[in-house]
């Protein structure tokens, strides 16, 4: 049996699943841990906890699938991208990891256009402008506000090759994670010399870049032991999870979009050539496809906005409580438009298209007539524009768009993928088995391991679509209305936000 193992270690938790040659799922599990807020618009976690939740999902899934060590072939990891693990030479952490959703370095974005000679040639160098919540803005501010801990720092990792790290005592990466580093040649698909000098880095703090089905390592004796694995295991780059989870929706060709509901909402798009937004509001990445590359708009609250709406004002801070389906029930039920409730999602600031790090949430224009219905369809309507400004820079752009697929936890829920066709005005494919991230790089480990001779060959072979959702042309009208003025929103709010700070 050659069985291959995914990974995910997101924001909210870790899943892992196992698959067989032909694509079947035979196991999956998941473990959840916090995120911790020390500030307003600061993000970090324990990358320990990524540990644990990785042990126990692999344990639970080696269990559950009955595997013997001998029979999973390969891992892939997939992670929430940007976050920075500083190790020390004792490969401790040195403190918390700053995550992508975090947005206290922008004094340290100013410092690396200027020290990369403008805007316009830093893109040129790494395809993309500085951004609060990249790796290297992190790096920066490390050295600028904990100076200690800098001196201490050897290495910098992505959250899911802190994991590889773990798991196989190898300090490796691969170039979709490593794009959004800032500090990769996405073009060229190495690191960039250029950037690193000009931001006086020393090239020794990256780990070694690799394509994504690329073999980086085996499992440790100890990890092997631990997990009921075989030390011939191998480990596989992987990918970072918009592009692991693009994968895992068969998003590797031209012509396919990805709408993705997690934490964040991510509209991504495959090209076969780097391809840029010159106003940066857009990521160019390298794809996990060898030799080609994806577009991609992210908007850094997603269904993250109703996780924060149920857990801290439905379940009043009460842990463990779902109310999700009566509230997506009640939200249902209101009218398209909310009945003029407008809601912008910038809970964590926002990436595209504002960049805007001062940006907050806000609910415009309530009345007494207004529920709790359309405060929570307010939430997934405001949610769902931002995707469509991601998406509307794409049209504009000239990106191919043949069929649009919906996938992530958002995208489960039949009403707010119907939501989406009406807000794009565009048809929506869902997929047979959204299983996103962790899908994703289960395929490119299989590919690894040689079950396959290329990722797009593996996603043919193992990826379905299910049925379309068509835009209903009431809806469709409503929002067409409704999306200027959410657009007009933020356009009114942008220069208030600051002032809150602090
Ligand atoms: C992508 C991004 C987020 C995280 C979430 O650029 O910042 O989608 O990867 O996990």
């Amino acid at each position: 049996m050659s069985i291959s193992i995914g990974i995910d270690v997101g924001t909210s938790g870790t899943k892992a699943l196992a698959i067989n040659p032909e694509g079947k799922i035979l196991a999956e599990a998941s473990a959840g841990y916090p995120c911790h807020h020390p500030k307003p618009l600061w993000s970090e976690q324990d990358p320990e906890d990524w540990w644990q939740a990785t042990i126990k999902v692999v344990r639970e899934v080696v269990t559950k699938a009955k595997l013997k060590p001998a029979d999973v072939a390969a891992i892939g990891l997939s992670g929430q991208m940007h976050g920075s693990v500083f190790l020390d030479k004792k490969n401790q952490v040195v403190r918390p990891a700053l995550l992508w959703n975090d947005q206290r370095t922008k004094a340290e974005c100013a410092e690396i256009e200027k020290r990369a000679g403008g805007r316009k040639r830093l893109i040129k160098m790494v395809a993309n402008p500085a951004l609060t919540g990249f790796t290297a803005p992190k790096i920066l501010w490390l050295r600028n506000k904990e100076p200690r801990n800098f001196a201490k720092t050897v290495k910098v990792l992505l959250p899911k090759d802190e994991i590889r790290r773990r798991l196989t005592g190898e300090f490796a990466t691969e170039v979709s994670d490593a794009s959004g580093t800032l500090l990769l040649d996405v073009v060229k698909r190495k690191w960039s010399k250029p950037l690193l000098k000009k931001l006086d880095l020393d090239a020794d703090l990256l780990p070694k870049c690799y394509e994504s089905e690329a073999v980086t390592g085996t499992l440790t004796k100890k990890v092997a032991e631990k997990l009921g694995l075989s030390v011939e295991c191998v480990v596989v780059g992987g990918a970072g999870d918009c592009a692991a989870g693009a994968v895992g929706n068969g998003i590797v060709k031209k012509g396919l979009l990805n709408t993705s509901l997690g934490t964040s909402g991510v509209v991504f798009a495959h090209s076969d050539e780097p391809q840029f937004d010159p106003e940066g509001r857009l990521h160019t990445f390298c794809h996990a496809v060898r030799g080609k590359w994806h577009m991609m708009g992210v908007t850094l609250t997603a269904a993250g906005a109703l996780q924060w709406f149920h857990n801290e004002l439905v379940a009043g801070g009460q842990k463990g409580k779902s109310a999700y389906r009566q509230i997506t029930a009640e939200a249902a039920k209101v009218p398209a438009g909310s009945e003029g409730l407008q809601f912008l999602p910038y809970l964590a600031g926002e990436r595209t298209p504002h960049l805007d790090p001062n940006a907050r949430g806000a609910l415009i224009g309530i009345t007494l007539k207004h529920t709790r219905g359309h405060v929570t369809r307010a939430i997934m309507e405001g949610v769902t524009m931002a995707l469509r400004d991601s998406y509307t820079i794409m049209q504009d752009l000239g990106v191919p768009v043949r069929q649009i697929r919906a996938s992530g936890g958002g995208a489960k829920n039949p009403f707010w993928r119907q939501m989406q066709a009406d807000v794009f005005g565009k048809p929506v494919t869902a997929m047979v088995a959204d299983e996103g991230a962790a899908y994703g790089v289960a395929l490119l480990a299989a590919v690894g391991a040689g079950e396959f001779k290329n990722i797009e060959e593996a996603c043919k072979a193992t990826i379905k679509t299910a049925d379309q959702v068509k835009p209903d042309a009431k809806a469709r009208r409503v929002y067409n209305r409704t999306f200027p003025v959410f657009q007009d929103l933020y356009a009114a709010l942008r220069d208030e936000f600051p002032k809150l700070e602090g």
